[in-house]
Formats: structure tokens, C-alpha cells, sequence
């Protein structure tokens, strides 16, 4: 290699490792060439009367977020793989319509006011029982028909690192006590972390519970199953459900049964056992009760690994439990921003939460909010690779 050669080759090698739009396409999918954010032009629309657009952030590595101000939403999130290529990791759509399609509500959005399902649509406060709208099955899911997934929030960059979007719930607004202020701000740090920290406000005894709703497929979106992802969840314990899905009140040891993510695993070892609590789930679709283990000051969460694209994922939190859904009611209803459907277990959800249907269950960490109390909570999401 003469030296201008070996001079282009460093500067292809730099623009390839520091660029997530520049990435190689050598004998890499068709998924995974010149994956790029969407364009902001075309996915810029107008829902229910006001402006949605795309914000992205970047870090000196070149790991890349696009996010949206209509639910609060992960639209792309660009992370090198173990050879230095590009990866989309979060499934979305490429315009902001697609987003406002009452039968897919929930890629990448902020959920709430309350994330996961409120039995039968009830709970009580203070002796004042509250009715919400039941939108699966005879319970309430992420926070009703209008939740703040489907909000059109606020947005402001504070740096070209992290956006804030904020979003005011009235009292009474699908069902829920209380004038709401809520706040979530997306960063990025150099040290590849996707940071998520929310706030909430209210004037009104309330219940609180916000989570992100990404579809990860670490692989890359459209890659194909999750089921050959590894997983490690810093759980002993999870909820176990009723058919409906809401928690039976009982924390149940996960040794011994497909619920055992103690050690790494590929997620599809078990997920076809014949075990009463996957047939509820058609797969998993549960909360497991954090141990305790800790990175920092928060809580380990899970650790996830992309077969195909050495992306590790780990998850710190300062919830006490996670939401493990193995997309298990994706089914090609949709098509994605690169043309692939969102077909059977091709993306995964990791919902750091307090547990499903806290306000009808005393024995469940608290998801009250009182007035003058601030609701604070952060999830990390950072990636390396191995
Ligand atoms: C959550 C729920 C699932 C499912 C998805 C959205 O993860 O626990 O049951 O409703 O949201 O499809």
C-alpha cells in the first residue's frame, strides 16, 4: 500500500468508525447498509392540530438518536456493531403519521401516565375510586386510549446532547387524577449511553408510572428474530399473571423455570416450555423484580446481546422492576423505516417500571404521587459491544 492508499484507507476507517452514516456495506445485509436517521423533512407532519417533528442528538463516537415530540418517542437509535458498522437497534417509522395509527401505538414512546395495565380499569385513592378507560381486554393499558404516548408534547434542544419534551395532563383526562406536568429529557453521553430521565408533577393525589416503550432488536431493525439475542436479568423473582395479564400479587422464585435469567441466555431457549405463565404471555411479557444488584448508584437491570452484531445493551435503573415483552403480538401489521414489517419477535421490550397494577395491589412499591412531590426517576441504556 503506497502512502496516499494507506492515507485514504485511515481516513475510510475513521469516517466508518466516528459516522454512523457512512458505514461499510461490505458483505453486511441489505438492513444494515448506509443505515442512516430518517429525513426530517419527510418525516415532519401535523397531528391532531400541531407540529411534529424529529430531534437528533450525537455523540463524539457518532452513536445517533432521532426522537420525536409526538410521544415523547425513540425513532432511531444509531450504535456501531463489534466490526464498527452502523445499527438501527430501535424499530420505528420513517413519518411521523405512521406513529398516529391506532393499531401499532406503542414503538418507542414515552408510556403513562401510567405504563402496563390497571385491573379492570379501577383503582382508589384516599377512599375515591377512579374509573379509566379499558382499552385491553377488561383492563387499562399504558395509561388509556390517549395516553402520553399519543400527546403531542413540547420540545426544546438543552445541547446538542439531550432534548427535553414536556406535556400537560388535565385532571380527569383519561381518567386519571390530578393537573399533570410531566417532563422526560433524552441525553447522550460519550460514554454511549442513551439517558432517559422523567419527571412529574401534580396538583392532585396521583398515581405515576413512566417507562419507554423501544422495540430493541440489537441486530439491527428488520434483521429478523430476537429469539437469538442473549439475556441476563438481575431478577430472582417476577410476577406472575392471570390470563389477563395482571399480576396475582405473588413474587415467585425464578429458579428452575423459563423465567431464569439469572445467567445470559438466548432468549428462545425456553420460551416454547409448556408453562401456564408463558401461554398467558404468548411468551414473555412480565415484570421481574430487580435484585438489588447495582452499577453505580442504580439498579442493574438486564443485559442484552445482539448475536448477529456483538451490541451489548445494559440497563440501569432507578425502578425496582422491568417489563420483559418478547413482541409477542407483532404480526406484519405495519412496515418499518426500512421497509421490513414488524413480523413476530423481530423486536423486544425492556420497560424499566414499578410492577403492573400498583394502586390495586398494597404489597407493591408505592406508584402514589402526592402534591408538592416531585416524581423523579432515570433509566441508562448503554451499549458496547463484545
Ligand atoms: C406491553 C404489554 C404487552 C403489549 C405491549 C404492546 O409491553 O405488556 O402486553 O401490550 O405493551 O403491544
Amino acid at each position: 500500500m503506497n502512502r496516499l492508499t494507506m492515507s485514504s484507507f485511515a481516513i475510510f476507517l475513521s469516517i466508518g468508525m466516528w459516522s454512523c452514516q457512512q458505514s461499510s456495506t461490505s458483505n453486511k445485509e441489505k438492513t444494515q447498509e448506509l443505515v442512516s436517521l430518517p429525513d426530517s423533512v419527510q418525516f415532519r407532519d401535523t397531528i391532531k392540530g400541531e407540529e411534529v417533528s424529529l430531534y437528533t442528538l450525537r455523540n463524539k463516537n457518532g452513536m445517533e438518536v432521532a426522537l420525536t415530540n409526538f410521544g415523547a418517542r425513540i425513532v432511531s437509535l444509531l450504535v456501531h456493531d463489534k466490526d464498527g458498522v452502523c445499527r438501527d437497534v430501535v424499530l420505528g417509522f420513517s413519518k411521523a403519521a405512521d406513529y398516529h395509527n391506532p393499531t401499532e401505538k406503542y414503538f418507542g414512546p414515552v408510556v403513562g401516565p401510567f405504563g402496563n395495565r390497571i385491573a379492570n380499569g379501577k383503582f382508589s385513592l384516599d377512599g375515591v375510586e377512579y374509573t379509566l378507560p379499558v382499552n385491553n381486554g377488561p383492563n387499562t393499558l399504558h395509561g388509556g386510549l390517549d395516553g402520553l404516548h399519543f400527546q403531542v408534547w413540547e420540545a426544546r434542544y438543552l445541547s446538542d446532547k439531550a432534548v427535553e419534551f414536556t406535556c400537560s395532563l388535565s385532571d380527569g383526562q383519561e381518567g386519571f387524577p390530578g393537573n399533570r406536568a410531566i417532563k422526560v429529557v433524552y441525553s447522550l453521553s460519550d460514554d454511549d449511553e442513551l439517558i432517559i430521565d422523567y419527571e412529574g408533577k401534580t396538583d392532585k393525589k396521583t398515581v405515576l408510572n413512566l417507562t419507554n416503550h423501544a422495540y430493541f432488536n440489537l441486530n439491527g431493525e428488520g434483521s429478523g428474530t430476537i429469539l437469538n439475542h442473549q439475556l441476563q436479568i438481575f431478577a430472582d423473582k417476577f410476577t406472575p399473571v392471570d390470563s389477563t395479564l395482571i399480576p396475582t400479587g405473588e413474587l415467585r422464585d425464578v429458579k428452575g423455570s423459563a423465567f431464569d435469567f439469572t445467567i445470559l441466555k438466548e432468549i428462545g431457549r425456553d420460551i416454547e416450555q409448556d408453562d401456564e405463565q408463558l401461554k398467558f404471555g404468548k411468551g414473555y411479557d412480565h415484570n421481574f423484580v430487580l435484585n438489588g444488584t447495582k452499577h453505580e448508584a442504580y439498579n442493574y437491570a438486564c443485559q442484552l446481546v445482539g448475536d448477529q452484531s456483538g451490541i451489548v445493551m445494559d440497563v440501569y435503573t432507578e425502578e425496582p422492576g422491568v417489563q420483559f415483552y418478547s413482541g409477542n403480538f407483532m404480526s406484519d401489521k405495519v412496515t418499518l423505516k426500512n421497509g421490513a414489517t414488524d413480523s413476530f419477535r423481530t423486536g423486544l421490550c425492556l420497560e424499566t417500571q414499578h410492577f403492573p397494577d400498583s394502586p390495586n395491589q398494597p404489597s407493591f412499591p408505592s406508584t402514589e404521587v402526592a402534591p408538592g412531590q416531585l416524581y423523579k426517576t432515570k433509566t441508562i441504556y448503554k451499549f458496547s459491544t463484545k
